[in-house]
């Protein structure tokens, strides 16, 4: 396998032709512009390989992912799911006017896409390209590497899906871009996770493909990419963005992202996660973790039911399992102006997309240093 890591540093720095922010300011007083984060989406068009094939693997570690049997139950609703939030997030930037998407990964589940594959194909303008046509949404996605994404080719998202869609960038496994606009600036570095966790690496896992080992030796280097980009910014906003939470309410990796985390803290970044399929707000000082994994199938368990975990917590989207256990489908937008980031979570009040896409569900006000209590 070709080590796509050798050709990684790149740096976008992109200016993005200026909408002329609608005059009407739907959400925060007065953006700069607005960004729009989601992730864990891909389920549409997935076909899971054939149980007879799962079960002769049944004893043993089954060699795809397309046997996990959570996966294969949840593949009607999640399809369903993303669609129903991927019309809702149209209606939305109808409104608030996004200049482009971040995304944290996990962009089709259940192996990825492989190279010169029509079925692969097929899967990409089926999961993406005509789930996400609405007109509303035709901006760039700056998109990232997830666990599930790396069971297939990862050079189809890198090398690939830009040829087939204009709107998908991702450069490579980790890179990041940079915009401005009415005076405010933000830096975007969009890391691979998978590479950091310890338990990709054991024999037992499914993830462990030749990618994540390679990329796992030498993780360094995106450990230095990050450094290195956090140091020479000099804008108002940095994010660092990952499929993998630090904070979680199902699984933290504090451990595995030790050294990116305390990057993160001392350059008071923001970073941006999905992994988790619901929406969270957590935070540890006075830097947010926003988890937005709400594109595709929602699971209330990945935000303990509803039920507030651990100190770092600062809001969970979903509701106890006595009242049903759910969680809503849905995306962060983000509002820049010089001073301070409105953070704002739209979440699908079920099938009442025109309810929802009213106003958010929850805004939260940040400081652009970051230096005080903002929850
Ligand atoms: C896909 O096809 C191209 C052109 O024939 C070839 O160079 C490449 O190695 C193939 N990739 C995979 C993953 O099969
Ligand atoms: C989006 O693609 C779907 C599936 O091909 C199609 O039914 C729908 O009309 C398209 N919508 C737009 C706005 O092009
Ligand atoms: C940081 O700046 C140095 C010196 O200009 C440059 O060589 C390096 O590529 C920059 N790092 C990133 C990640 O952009
Ligand atoms: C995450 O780490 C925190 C702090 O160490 C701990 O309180 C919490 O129990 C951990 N969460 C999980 C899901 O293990
Ligand atoms: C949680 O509380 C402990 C004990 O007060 C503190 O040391 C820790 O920093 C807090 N963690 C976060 C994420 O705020």
């Amino acid at each position: 396998m070709k080590n796509i890591l050798l050709t990684t540093s790149v740096t976008l720095s992109l200016c993005i032709a200026a909408f002329a922010y609608p005059a009407a300011k739907y959400n925060a007083a007065n953006p700069a512009f607005t960004v729009f984060a989601g992730g864990d989406f891909g389920w549409k068009n997935w076909q899971p390989l054939d149980q007879r094939y799962c079960d002769l693997f049944n004893n043993g570690v089954q060699p795809l992912n397309d046997c996990d049997s959570g996966d294969r139950s949840a593949h009607a609703t999640a399809s369903t799911e993303q669609q129903l939030t991927a019309n809702f997030m149209a209606s939305v930037a109808e409104k608030v006017k996004p200049s482009f998407l971040v995304n944290v990964g996990d962009n089709f589940y259940s192996s990825g896409l492989k190279l010169n594959d029509t079925f692969s194909i097929n899967r990409f303008y089926a999961a993406y390209v005509d789930t996400y046509n609405h007109s509303s949404l035709n901006f760039p996605w700056y998109m990232t590497i997830g666990n599930h994404d790396i069971l297939g080719d990862v050079e189809f998202e890198t090398e690939l899906a830009h040829k087939l869609d204009a709107r998908w960038i991702m450069p490579s496994s980790y890179y990041s871009h940079d915009f401005q606009q009415n005076g405010v600036s933000a830096l975007f570095i969009h890391y691979d996770s998978d590479c950091f966790i310890s338990k990709y690496q054991k024999d037992s896992s499914v993830y462990k493909v030749p990618y994540v080992v390679d990329c796992n030796r030498v993780k360094e280097d995106q450990i230095q990419f990050i450094k290195s980009a956090l140091s020479n910014s000099t804008h108002d906003y940095k994010f660092v963005l990952a499929h993998h939470p630090v904070w979680s309410s199902s699984a933290n990796y504090t451990t595995d992202l030790a050294e990116i985390n305390d990057l993160v803290q001392q350059h008071k970044a923001i970073y941006i996660n999905g992994h988790d399929h619901c929406m969270a707000l957590y935070q540890q000082n006075d830097v947010p973790y926003i988890l937005t994994g709400g594109m595709g199938l929602t699971e209330p368990g990945d935000c303990n039911n509803g039920v507030r975990f651990g100190n770092f917590t600062v809001k969970l989207f979903a509701s106890q399992a006595k009242q049903g256990g759910q969680a809503p489908g849905g995306f962060v937008s983000m509002d820049f102006t010089k001073s301070e980031l409105v953070v704002n979570y739209w979440t699908r009040d079920g099938n009442n997309i025109k309810q929802a896409s009213k106003k958010p569900s929850y805004s939260v006000t940040v400081p652009a240093a970051l230096d005080k209590q903002w929850w």
